[in-house]
């Protein structure tokens, strides 16, 4: 199964080149050196990942062509806007045909707008989000997978289930081959594009093995690497690119500076955004976001931790709701309602950069139930498949019962395909949202 469709490319122009998909043109960023036109090639997150033999190229288009059209046009139906605004306010009608239009909303809007309760009002909003995904993004979802390698951490963030803290909790640390190894199945046998290699920030790994992981990775197979290790330093920002890194994941958590300093006694906001600034010049794409219900947050706060996101240039919005573990300080704080998430996810849709991703996060999976198909409709367009190996995955407990923890990595991607077919989406990047 592939988790991007093969292109055409049809122009190039230094390290960009257009690519053809049924007619439709995008644009990537290529670093290979044999690159002709002519030639056809599967792209994430704007790079070209690798190329293609055009036969293989065209049986597997050929399969696509009836569905990707077929898709599209579910999507187009189920994102279509009701122009009657029946039952809402004025100021309400108002933000919102503003927001479809992509005009200018003012903080006070957006403020309103994460502050609606009224179930129907809610629906009008989500659809508006929803829309305007359709109109700038199209119905591509993309599908990272993640491998989470070690759950030991040097750190004692007050909400994290694997805050070194915890004393209860059965650490592990998959070995360089077994990194390696996971990483290669998740590419060669279950097709995908785009792996995050995620853990605590465990110093036994140092920056050198991390750049041999991700050179060894890098050299048996063609993929999208996101380092998402913590802070590393803006050197070993710099030798991870170079190693072949090309994005980081990387919460700032909350952009308020005081909550921050409550729940990460030992670190400083200013230090974590230095760090997302320092990898974005670097040349990474970054994925970034925050936590929705922390104690003490306001909608305020979450509209600034939106603002941050963009402003940090990031090509992927990570928006997840805080969820109490019980061996933290936080186990008293109550999550956030699912609603808090889908007003979060549809204001970084409306509010944010108009390409940006937006991932549903396996913390509002775990939330919600249905998070998925509601957070695909309310803006979303991306989705993360834990391909950790199933014996180290079930104790990578940043919070309880973490959802898809004890699924095989075939169930769960089953599981995501009939989701997007039944929402019209297609498991594809296509379009360069960086560069
Ligand atoms: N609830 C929700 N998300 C959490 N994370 C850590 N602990 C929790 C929790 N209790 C998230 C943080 C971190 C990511 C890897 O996991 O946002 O960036």
């Amino acid at each position: 199964m592939c988790y991007a469709i093969p292109g055409k490319v049809i122009e190039i122009s230094d390290k960009i080149v257009t690519v053809d998909y049924f007619g439709e043109k995008k644009k990537a960023i290529n670093e290979l050196s044999n690159l002709k036109m002519g030639d056809y090639i599967y792209a994430q997150g704007g790079y070209v990942i690798k190329n293609i033999a055009e036969d293989e190229a065209l049986a597997i288009l050929s399969t696509w062509k009836e569905t990707f059209f077929e898709l599209q046009e579910l999507d187009l139906r189920l994102s279509r806007m009701d122009s009657k605004k029946q039952g809402i306010d004025k100021k309400l009608a108002l933000i919102l045909d503003k927001s479809a239009e992509d005009l200018p909303v003012k903080d006070s809007e957006l403020l309103y707008l994460l502050s609606l309760k009224k179930q129907h009002e809610l629906e009008l909003l989500f659809k508006v989000s929803n829309f305007l995904r359709q109109k700038h993004l199209g119905n591509s979802c993309c599908v990272h997978g993640i491998i989470e390698f070690s759950n030991y951490c040097s750190q004692d963030c007050q909400y994290c289930g694997i805050s070194t803290n915890n004393k209860s909790l059965s650490r592990f640390r998959m070995s360089q081959d077994e990194i390696i190894d996971a990483a290669y199945l998740a590419v060669e046998k279950h097709g995908f594009k785009a792996l995050v290699l995620q853990s605590g920030e465990d110093p036994a790994f140092s920056v050198k093995d991390l750049c041999k992981i991700i050179a060894e990775i890098k050299k048996r197979s063609p993929v999208l690497i996101f380092i998402s290790s913590g802070e590393v330093g803006f050197t070993g920002l710099a030798r991870l690119y170079q190693a072949g890194a090309r994005g980081i994941l990387m919460r700032f958590e909350t952009s308020n500076p005081r909550i921050y300093k409550e729940l990460h006694p030992k670190r400083d906001l200013e230090s974590r955004i230095a760090h997302l600034k320092e990898a974005y010049k670097l040349g990474y794409l970054i994925i970034t976001g925050g936590l929705i219900g922390l104690p003490g947050q306001t909608n305020e706060d979450i509209l600034a931790d939106i603002k941050l996101t963009r402003e940090l240039n990031a090509e992927m919005y990570t928006f997840g709701p805080f969820l109490p573990h019980p061996e933290t300080p936080l186990v008293k704080s109550p999550p956030p309602s699912v609603e808090a998430v889908l007003k979060t996810l549809a204001v970084c849709r409306i509010a944010g950069d108009k390409e940006a991703k937006i991932v549903v996060t396996t913390g509002f999976e775990t939330l919600a139930n249905r998070a998925r198909e509601q957070g695909l409709i309310a803006g979303a367009n991306s989705v993360m498949l834990n391909v950790t190996p199933e014996k180290f995955s079930k104790n990578y407990c940043i919070y309880p019962n973490r959802a898809h923890s004890k699924e095989a990595i075939q169930k769960q991607i089953d599981a995501t395909l009939k989701i997007l077919r039944n929402l019209g989406r297609a498991p594809t990047d296509l379009g360069i949202t960086h560069g």
